[in-house]
Parts: structure tokens; sequence; C-alpha cells
């Protein structure tokens, strides 16, 4: 396709982005939504290094509670733990992988994977890409134990701590089933949901969030995203957010691809816009004190 062909360094040009955000809003957004269950393992690594990072930090005496909400067949949330039990080992963690579709809960629960075969295969929606290509098994010799079979299966250690749940992400009783958590992931599942259902499941998923524990949220329409999250005590997390913007493959091919990510930019609102990971400070904007957030990888500092 032409825009391909055109320097990356180009397409970040104004003009090229103003045309870029000309087709998405006239073409590429209008075409067809669908659900699938993509996953993989260590799938965005700036990700999920930062998320567990900040997870360890929050890791005291008491359990870290973390729920994947559209965990799909659980390779993002046992990404996340394995990276939490290297960063601090000695963490007591509490995990929920939920999802609405009660066959890859069976597969995430039990935790075997086949290089270059979906185990979403047969189940509701598009299965996806493989969890683990061939040629990636050996770099997940840390959450992966390859067996004389082929298969691969999830070490007992990051499995013992999941409690699988089939649920909706819309549903308000969650918080009765599984309380509030100090990490709430809800990647690349709000993004196919029409703009109402994403916006009820996104509060739903903020109301699931402890005080000062965060959200991470990608694959969601970042209008959407900004509409929610901006009147909201949530507070952008800048540590990393360009490596994390630009971390998943899976997000390239904007402005064709209805899921792709822009160029990332530092234009007004992108901190809510191009962010991934927010903290609930609910009770420190209560207050209508403004935050200040950390420096960010851009050398800038912000007020929300
Ligand atoms: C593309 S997968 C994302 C998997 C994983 N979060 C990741 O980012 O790699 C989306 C998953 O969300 C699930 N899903 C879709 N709508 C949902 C809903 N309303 N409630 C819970 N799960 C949902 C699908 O069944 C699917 O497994």
């Amino acid at each position: 396709m032409a825009w391909k062909l055109i320097p990356e360094a180009t397409q970040k040009t104004a003009l090229l982005r103003a045309i870029g955000r000309w087709i998405y809003s006239h073409f590429t957004s209008r075409t067809m939504r669908f659900q699938s269950h993509y996953t993989q393992f260590m799938r965005n690594p700036s990700l999920v290094g930062t998320v567990a990072h900040l997870a360890a930090e929050r890791a005291t005496s008491r359990p870290l509670r973390i729920a994947s909400m559209g965990c799909s067949t659980g390779a993002e949330l046992y990404s996340v733990i394995a990276m939490i039990r290297s960063a601090a080992p000695d963490a007591r963690i509490q995990a929920f992988g939920i999802d609405l579709a009660s066959d890859v809960v069976d597969a995430a629960k039990n935790g075997v994977y086949w290089p270059g075969k979906s185990s979403a295969a047969n189940s509701v929606f598009e299965s996806g890409r493989p969890e683990v290509l061939v040629h990636e098994a050996p770099q997940l010799l840390n959450i992966l134990n390859p067996q004389p079979d082929g298969s691969l299966h999830v070490r007992s250690h990051l499995k013992k701590d999941v409690e699988w749940v089939v649920s909706d992400a819309s549903d308000r009783n969650l918080i009765k089933r599984i309380g509030r958590q100090d990490v709430v992931l809800a990647n690349n599942v709000l993004g196919p949901m029409d703009d109402d259902l994403a916006s009820r499941c996104l509060q739903n998923l903020m109301a699931l969030v402890r005080p000062g524990g965060y959200l991470v949220v990608d694959g969601v329409d970042q209008e959407l995203k900004f509409r929610v999250l901006a009147p909201s005590g949530f507070t952008p997390i800048l540590s990393n957010a360009r490596e994390i913007w630009n971390g998943d493959p899976s997000k390239r091919g904007w402005p064709w691809v209805r899921w792709g990510h822009e160029p990332f930019s530092t234009e007004e609102g992108w901190c809510i816009r191009k962010v991934t990971i927010f903290r609930n400070d609910d009770d420190v904007m209560a207050g209508r004190h403004p935050v200040l957030v950390a420096e960010d990888t851009v050398g800038e500092r912000y007020l929300v």
C-alpha cells in the first residue's frame, strides 16, 4: 500500500498525520468491528514490564490482586504474573482471569499451549494468532515449560494463584465476586464494542480499581478513552508511554487498520489518549488538587 512506502519520519509530519486522521475517521473507523481471542505471551514487553514494576511496588504484606478482563487463553495474565514474580519473588498474588467465552477460560486454566497453534481455535470469536510461535518458545522459558510431546505448560508457580472466571465486562456484580484490585488489565477487549457498551464496561472496570491501584487499557478508541478518563480521578502514568504505545506489533497499519496506533505525538490531550496505564487517584482529585505527574519519556512535565 502506498502509505507504507512513505518513510516513518514523513508519516509523523503534521500534514501526513492530518491526512492519516482523515482516512482513519472517514473510512477505517467505520469498517466492521469484530472481537477475536487474539493474544500472545509477552505481547507488548514494555507494557508488561512497566505494569509488573508498578504492581511489584504495591506488593506488601497483603496479597497483590490482579484482574485480567478479556483474558482469552491467559497468555497476557501469565506474562504479567511471571514478570511480577521476577521483580518481587516473595509477593503474594491473587489473580483473576475473566472472559465471557467459557472455552478460552478453560484453555487458560489448563495452561497448555502448542507452538504455532492457537488454543482458542473453535471458540466463540476468531482465534487470532497462536499464543506462541515456534521461534518465540526459547525466549519464554521463564513462563512455559517445554514437554517431550512438543507442548508448552505454564510453570506451576505461575498457575497456582489464578482463579478463572466466566463473566461479562459490563456485569455490575463483578465487584461483589472478585472485589477491588491493585491492577486491572483491560487490553484489546473494549475496541470492538460499540461506544456505549465500551463506555459502560470501562466505567465498570474503573470501579474495580483500588485507590492507588492501576487500570491498564489498550486497544480502545482513544477518543472514547479520553471522554471517560479525562474527567475522572485517574492519573496517567507517563513512564515508558512512548515505548508502550509503540510496543505491540499488532497495532501497526494505521491509518488503514482499525486497531492500528497512529504515530506517537505529544499534542494536547496525549497524556490520556496515548497513555495506557492510569492510577486511581480519585481521593486526591475529589479535593480538586491538580496532580503533577512524573516526568515523561519525552522529557516534559504535565499537569492533568
Ligand atoms: C483480543 S482478546 C484480548 C486478550 C488479551 N487481553 C490480550 O490483550 O492479549 C479479547 C477477549 O475479550 C473477550 N471479550 C469480549 N467481550 C467481552 C466482554 N463483554 N466481557 C468479557 N470478555 C469479553 C473475548 O472473548 C476475547 O477472548
